[in-house]
């Protein structure tokens, strides 16, 4: 069963009927001003931050599924029906009411049918603005006259903090009154203070307000309903106010529709005051602004997109590579993991591991802005070499205090280090120098949170000596609070093999690093080390055919071939290939396993069998059932280093597969059991001991569309960006006989052909750029590329 099908031309995936298993959403904005809207506008807004910038409110985990949202109601005043614009919240009969809904790059457009009258709601948020556009259109398709009202709402928080909003009434129901100005509500919060903040909802393009309701009991009357609201019963606003309770933004329009007419009104929602309010009203009081602002957005977002472009055999490959994987890394770049319907208020920043990856994805689609952010979360390093769990949104470098302390957990909820945040900058860092080319960024000078500064070179030395300093009896790395696996708690004394084989992977780089700046001190430094670390890796971590998870304190292993539980974890085995510490024989044996036992029809479980008996403190994972979350589901994020493993040992037919078996475009027919969006990623699908195996979980913002983007375009289409130029080395399914890429790298373009008529999985005979052949070497080197070139690579 599917609900919807992509359209890659116009780069939209449109929802063909609008009773989704779960809302399907979309994100409109940028930083400035972010917006979430599902395909039945639901959603809400917010200012910077989704926790402290709230405008709109959302009752998260709600029933009827998620509300409120941007509603438009719409009422025939001869007949006394109503309904909505998008099909909630007042839900008619699907066999009467017609709904399709088009999510595209940073915009949504809703289109209702109903009873002889349609409408079509663009919403969206300006380039540059800190306001939304809910631009509304409405056709009368009757062979008679309509007098229909149309009305607005949304629902204004009552404090920006969300938290504050939904749970301390008392105080945040007196904090706001509303005012009615000639065509739109303003919102006023702590108007008395220095503190105040100003809302508005209006409405624009010539259209005259004849009602309108500023307070929300007023509007959907005591009891009634989103899907019933007084107002709508009554047929007409009863021109409210509020002075304590809730605020809302509902304007009446009252419309006389002659046959084959249509109407248009444009609604603006935003933060600002009756100056702001009025100017915005103005801007858009002429015609085709709408259209122009929706031209611009466009451009802008599929020129973002037009940098990194596919074409091969797998249609569903293709709709996610060219449009929506992409448009979600960006998004999980801008939010983390901080607004979607699954995260409400609790975190107000960028998570440290899940931002380098996030990093990393966006790396060969917007270098700047990855740059940017690695910057940022360099100086969210504190000078012992550690890393901040969270770098809040108004992260002040060198003055934040640091984990352990009372001020860093009240300030984020964390208590501790985590022992692989600071890992991760030795994939991101050496990833944007080869990308950027700009050799320079090791020598520039970045603070640490807390005090202090040093290069990046010395902040890399410094991230390595914080795992030197912290090893176990193994000579392996403490799990100090968690690695990677947020449950997996080894405390002070457990060491994780995992963290091991990162540090092991740091090591390699930072050497390869000094070696290129000639700092030989650190060269034999770093050798040193690694040759420790490998040493303890091998002796005494591969345990029959595969790597275990970790010891705990008191020494117990953890993921030993001979547990009843979790005896098999899927990270150590991949992770053993990526770092390179496993031998050939060994990695092949270890991901045999993996594939014998982890696979599953919906990808890799992160172990097996589930853990049923241990619990915490070590395994909190035991909070989930069998098959949930960390409990021995299919956790994508970890299914990226699967698919990146298998490619690096060459196996293309594998490493495809693990992909294609959780890229959710391929299971567009099975929504019914995925659940969510066919479009994005989800953390997570439910394992082999769930009685709901398929479906998944937390949709958007995750680490899944992040590392798998990497894995994918580094790993199966095998391009990576190196410091002389561009290396093409793919590794596909041996049916794909053809493919073609377009990449830009350091602002040349590289139109690229891929031809495999051989079927090989992986190996390139020959490459060759404007004509001209590179001899015995995957990779195409900087001088030889002009600004737009043709690239052929024939596999065999
Ligand atoms: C979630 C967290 C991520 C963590 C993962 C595994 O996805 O956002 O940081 O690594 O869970 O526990």
């Amino acid at each position: 069963m599917n609900y919807g099908y992509f359209d890659d031309c116009n780069k939209e995936y449109v929802i063909t009927r609008p009773d989704t298993p779960t809302p399907w959403s979309n994100y409109l904005g940028s930083m400035e001003y972010g917006a979430l809207i599902t395909n039945n506008a639901a959603g809400y807004s917010f200012v910077k931050s989704g926790s402290e910038g709230r405008i709109l409110r959302f009752r998260f985990n709600s029933v009827t599924q998620d509300m409120p949202g941007r509603f438009i109601y719409i009422k025939d005043q001869n007949s006394g029906d109503y309904w909505s614009a998008s099909w909630q919240p007042t839900g008619k009969e699907l066999s009467d009411y017609k709904s399709v809904c088009r999510h595209g790059t940073a915009y949504t457009v809703i289109s209702s049918g109903y009873d002889k009258i349609s409408s079509e709601t663009l919403y969206y948020v300006p380039l540059g603005q800190n306001h939304e556009v809910w631009h509304f259109k409405i056709r009368n398709n009757d062979t008679k006259r309509r007098k229909i009202s149309v009305f607005s709402y949304a629902e204004f928080t009552s404090d920006n903090s969300s938290m504050l909003d939904m749970e301390n009434i008392q105080y945040t129901r007196f904090l706001s009154r509303t005012y009615f100005k000639d065509n739109y509500i303003l919102q006023s919060l702590k108007e008395l203070t220095e503190e105040r903040v100003f809302r508005f909802f209006a409405a624009s393009g010539g259209v005259k307000v004849s009602g309108y309701d500023g307070s929300r009991e007023k509007f959907v009357g005591p009891y009634g309903s989103y899907s019933n609201p007084l107002a709508l019963k009554n047929g007409y606003c009863s021109n409210s106010l509020n002075y304590t309770g809730n605020s809302c933004g509902s304007l009446q329009i009252d419309l006389e529709l002659l046959p084959s007419t249509e109407k248009e009104i444009v609604f603006i929602l935003g933060e600002g005051n009756e100056e702001t309010a009025e100017m915005k009203v103005k801007h858009y009081k002429g015609g085709g602004v709408v259209e122009e602002e929706l031209a611009q957005l466009k451009a802008y977002w599929h020129g973002k997109l037009e940098v990194f472009q596919v074409k091969t055999p797998d249609s569903a490959f293709n709709s996610m590579m060219n449009v929506w994987h992409s448009y979600e890394c960006f998004v999980n770049t801008f939010w983390s993991r901080t607004a979607s319907l699954i995260y409400s208020s609790l975190r107000n920043g960028f998570g440290y591991r899940d931002t380098m990856a996030d990093i990393q994805s966006i790396m060969h689609l917007d270098s700047k802005l990855a740059g940017e952010r690695l910057v940022t979360m360099l100086s969210g390093q504190v000078s012992n070499g550690g890393a901040l769990p969270l770098v809040r949104f108004d992260h002040k470098p060198g003055a934040e205090p640091v984990p352990g302390s009372s001020e860093y957990q009240e300030k984020t909820g964390y208590k501790e280090y985590r022992c692989d945040d600071a890992l991760w900058l030795f994939q991101a860092v050496p990833q944007y120098i080869r990308e950027s080319g700009e050799l320079d960024f090791l020598n520039k000078i970045i603070p640490y949170s807390d005090k202090g500064e040093d290069t990046v070179y010395l902040h890399l030395k410094k991230a390595l000596n914080f795992s030197l300093e912290r090893l176990g009896r193994h000579n392996l790395v403490l799990g100090i609070d968690t690695d990677w696996n947020d449950c997996l708690r080894l405390g002070e004394n457990g060491e994780s093999v995992f963290a091991s084989f990162q540090l092991y992977l740091a090591i390699c780089e930072f050497k390869k690093i000094a070696l290129s700046n000639g700092n030989c001190e650190d060269v034999d430094w770093a050798e040193t080390n690694r040759k420790k670390l490998y040493d303890s890796l091998q002796k005494y971590c591969w345990e029959d055919g595969q790597f275990i998870r970790g010891f705990t304190g008191d020494n117990q292993v953890i993921g030993s071939p001979k547990s009843k539980e979790a005896a098999l974890w899927l990270n150590p085995q991949t992770w053993s290939v990526i770092s390179g510490v496993a031998t050939h024989d060994q990695a092949k044996k270890a991901l045999d396993k993996v594939h014998d036992i982890l696979k599953t029809k919906y990808g890799a479980m992160l172990f097996y069998p589930s853990t049923k008996t241990i619990g915490p403190p070590i395994f909190l994972m035991s909070l989930y059932p069998p098959g949930i979350k960390e409990n021995a589901s299919i956790f994508l994020m970890a299914e990226a280093w699967i698919i990146q493993a298998e490619a690096m040992m060459g196996h293309g037919n594998r490493a495809w597969d693990y992909y294609n078996s959780t890229n959710p475009a391929a299971q567009n027919d099975s929504a019914d059991l995925r659940h969510t969006e066919p479009y994005v990623y989800s953390q997570f699908i439910d394992g082999l001991e769930s009685p709901n195996h398929g479906r998944s979980h937390g949709h958007w913002l995750t680490g899944s569309a992040s590392s798998i983007m990497t894995a994918v375009v580094e790993e199966i289409l095998g391009l990576k960006a190196d410091y002389d130029g561009l290396i093409i080395d793919p590794c596909i399914p041996s049916e794909w006989k053809e493919f073609s890429m377009v990449r830009h790298f350091r602002g040349r373009k590289l139109n690229i052909i891929v031809q495999n008529s051989g079927g090989v999985e992986k190996g390139v005979k020959k490459i060759s750029i404007n004509d001209k052949t590179i001899l015995n070497s995957c990779l195409i080197p900087l001088d030889c590329m002009e600004a737009v070139n043709t690239v052929q690579v024939i596999m065999g």
